[in-house]
Formats: structure tokens, C-alpha cells, sequence
């Protein structure tokens, strides 16, 4: 299997940008792209709830307001005040978000509770029977 540690250590490095004071649990993503390129991503709430957005789609919309739509694999790491304790699971609004951009057998999501206490599945296995664009 391939080694996604150095992905993880850029999602962990994200943790320290997330604005949380609302919920305090702290989520950092990295996105790797097909060029090679990763893109940081944390959890950014809102007083108003609504408008928070997640690690991951934070870094979704970073690389395609770069023009960057192509992409290999997200890791994600999260826990409470910013210690991790457990894998975390994307949400299912980032899932959905992920189908938009990823071929949903190829792209791999890397939920991690260290850099080398990772698991890895595809996307198809976070959200069988997606709702995508064939429809
Ligand atoms: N959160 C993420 O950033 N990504 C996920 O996959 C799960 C949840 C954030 C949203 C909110 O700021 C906090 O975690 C608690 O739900």
C-alpha cells in the first residue's frame, strides 16, 4: 500500500489554523492533487453555525480557486482542543463535495490518528450510491 504518512503530517500541521471556538473540535486536511501539489485545508465556524465550513472542503475549494481539479487522495485528522484520539470520519456534505471533483473507485481518504496510525479507503467506500453527474 502506498505510504500517505508525509499527507497526514501536512493534515496535523493544518490543525493549528482551525477556528473552533465554537465546538473546540479542531480538523486539519491535506489534499494531494494529481500534479503533486498538496493543499491545506482546516475548519472554519461561524457564530451563525450555518456558515461553517470543513477542513476538507476548505481544502477542495482552495485547490479549485487555483484551477486544480484533478486529485489523488485527502488525509484528515481532527480531535477535541486539537488532540487526536480517534480517526476522523468526513462528513457527509464533504463526501458529497469529494464525488463532484473524484473518481470515486481511484480516490482514497486517509483518516488518521498518528502519521503512522493511519487507515485508507476510496471514496466509494465513505459514500456507496452517490448522487453524481452521470444522473
Ligand atoms: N468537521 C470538519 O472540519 N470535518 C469533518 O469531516 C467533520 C467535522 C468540523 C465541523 C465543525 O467545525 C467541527 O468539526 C465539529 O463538528
Amino acid at each position: 500500500m502506498k505510504e500517505y504518512g508525509y499527507l497526514v503530517k501536512c493534515a496535523i500541521d493544518m490543525m493549528k489554523f482551525s477556528y473552533a471556538p465554537y465546538s473546540h473540535f479542531k480538523v486539519g486536511a491535506a489534499l494531494l492533487a494529481k500534479n503533486g501539489k498538496v493543499y491545506g485545508g482546516c475548519n472554519i465556524e461561524n457564530v451563525a453555525y450555518t456558515p461553517s465550513n470543513c477542513a476538507e472542503r476548505t481544502a477542495f475549494f482552495r485547490a479549485i480557486a487555483e484551477g486544480v481539479r484533478e486529485f489523488e487522495a485527502i488525509a484528515v485528522v481532527g480531535g477535541k482542543d486539537g488532540v487526536v484520539t480517534e480517526y476522523c470520519a468526513p462528513c457527509g456534505l464533504c463526501r458529497q463535495t469529494m464525488t463532484e471533483f473524484c473518481d470515486p473507485d481511484e480516490f482514497k481518504i486517509i483518516m488518521a490518528a498518528s502519521e503512522t496510525d493511519y487507515k485508507v479507503y476510496t471514496l466509494a467506500e465513505l459514500l456507496p450510491l452517490a448522487f453524481h453527474a452521470e444522473f
